[in-house]
């Protein structure tokens, strides 16, 4: 075998230096994007007459015969083609013939393989953005299931206020939605076209860029040929907001992991989404919530790769860019069974409300509501706050919470608080008197499911 680039050349690198060299063992990914390139790129020629009609057609046609492989599964390819480019090509010369050499007219691999990677995260990144979504249905489902179901909420990972489960869950759709935001935005900066700009400098050719861009169903091309073959920030973005929505995923990770436990009980996770320990037979593992917050750490980390690749190149293609697929495609692929995985267990956890319930119920998550009625009657809410500081420290030496305390024993701490101070202190109450706007009262939450089912209706 022959290489594509040979001519040059009086020596080949032995095999084990193609190996190193070469990408196609993962760049095979991208097949039906790179075929649907040539496709454009030799549409382009026809129409601009760079190329025949009939030795156009005749590559068209081969092309169309590969993909249609490519889908049956049925192609293969060498090491020693170095890449998914020069693999396609070789196969559409022993395809179609020599005219099959005529495809690579007025383009290189370097605007080639960017057009590739543009098309490919423009589907993957619409992909992802349609789970997120389901994700957010699936939190929407279970938070209308749980606007009064009352559960503690934390700060310091100690209990601090009541809350409605609703308004916990809700957190994340709101996560989410920046989440999907952040990555609707990046489609500007991934539908654009490099595809002409050449190795690096553009070509001789009269070629035609915007149609070529039409074809491919880009919104644009590149206004400088270096940037178009050298721009990775696309990657590098799209790593970026994979990493932060893996972020908020592994929080929620963590508090599935920690609810579930014997100690707190808040939920209990479908037998689907779980595993049995091979030894301890009463175990129900939460593996999957724990594999999505460990692979949190490999999404962090292709990003960090990329950055690093990129930090030292001078323009334009540097072999180096090759290291930018492995940790993207890794990045697509985590991403989407994370998001798949959460939307099932959103969808089919039980929750716990009776067990939240007494939780909250048997602790001193309602301190702040003595504060703020004493404080609502004019004392000044620093004393409030001693007077009431003074109070749990009474109860945690009597062994007993707030609510046992005797009305005779409050008025020794002042005689403003009556005997409506019981009904106050109910963590019920505790919740719907927080109606501020965005606050955790039901009116408030009911308003926030309203306004993310709108949101998801309207994209
Ligand atoms: N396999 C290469 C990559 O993934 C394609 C571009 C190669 N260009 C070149 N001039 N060697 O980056």
């Amino acid at each position: 075998m022959s290489k594509l680039w040979g001519g040059r050349f009086t020596k080949k690198p032995e095999e084990w230096v193609d190996e190193f060299n070469a990408s196609i063992s993962f760049d095979q990914e991208l097949v039906f994007e790179d075929i649907e390139g040539s496709i454009a790129h030799v549409t382009m020629l026809k129409k601009c007459d760079i190329l025949s009609a009939t030795e156009a057609d005749q590559i068209l046609h081969g092309l169309q015969t590969l993909y249609q492989k490519a889908s049956d599964q049925e192609l293969e390819f060498s090491v020693e083609y170095e890449d998914i480019h020069l693999n396609l090509e070789k196969l559409l010369i022993d395809e179609i013939g020599e005219v099959g050499g005529k495809l690579h007219t007025g383009r290189s691999r370097n605007d080639q393989i960017a057009t590739d990677m543009h098309l490919f995260l423009k589907r993957r990144v619409q992909e992802i953005i349609e789970l997120i979504t389901e994700l957010q249905e699936g939190i929407i489902l279970q938070s209308e299931e749980n606007i009064e179901t009352i559960s503690p909420g934390y700060t310091h990972l100690q209990r601090a206020q009541p809350i409605s489960f609703a308004h916990h869950l809700m957190c994340y759709f709101w996560m989410l939605q920046r989440d999907k935001e952040r990555l609707i935005d990046s489609l500007k900066r991934i539908d654009i076209s490099p595809l002409g700009a050449g190795a690096l400098a553009g070509t001789t050719f009269p070629i035609d860029r915007s149609y070529s861009a039409e074809q491919l169903g880009f919104g644009s091309y590149y206004e400088n040929s270096l940037d178009a073959v050298s721009d990775r920030d696309f990657i590098v973005e799209f790593l970026s907001n994979s990493s932060l929505l893996m972020t908020h995923l592994s929080r929620l990770a963590e508090e599935f992991i920690l609810w579930s436990t014997e100690e707190f009980q808040f939920i209990e996770l479908d037998d689907s989404f779980t595993t049995g320990s091979s030894i301890m037979p009463q175990k129900k593992n939460p593996d999957m919530a724990e594999l999505v917050r460990g692979k949190t750490g490999r999404v962090n980390g292709n990003l960090v790769s990329l950055l690093t690749v990129l930090k030292g190149l001078p323009l334009a293609y540097n072999k180096d860019m090759q290291e930018d697929k492995e940790g993207m495609f890794d990045t697509v692929k985590t991403v989407v069974g994370s998001l798949k995985i959460f939307n099932g267990m959103v969808r089919t956890m039980t929750v716990k409300q009776q067990k939240m319930k007494e939780t909250v119920s048997n602790d001193f998550s309602n301190a702040t509501e003595l504060a703020d009625y004493l404080a609502a009657k004019g004392v000044p809410f620093r004393q409030a706050h001693e007077i009431v500081g003074k109070l749990v420290l009474h109860c945690i030496e009597e062994g007993c919470y707030l609510k046992d305390v005797s009305l005779e024993r409050y008025q020794q701490y002042s005689p403003l608080i009556e005997e409506d101070i019981y009904s106050i202190l109910a963590p019920y109450a505790a919740v719907e008197r927080r109606n501020s706007y965005g606050g955790t009262g039901f009116e408030q939450v009911k308003k926030q499911i309203k306004k993310g089912k709108t949101l998801l209706s309207e994209n």
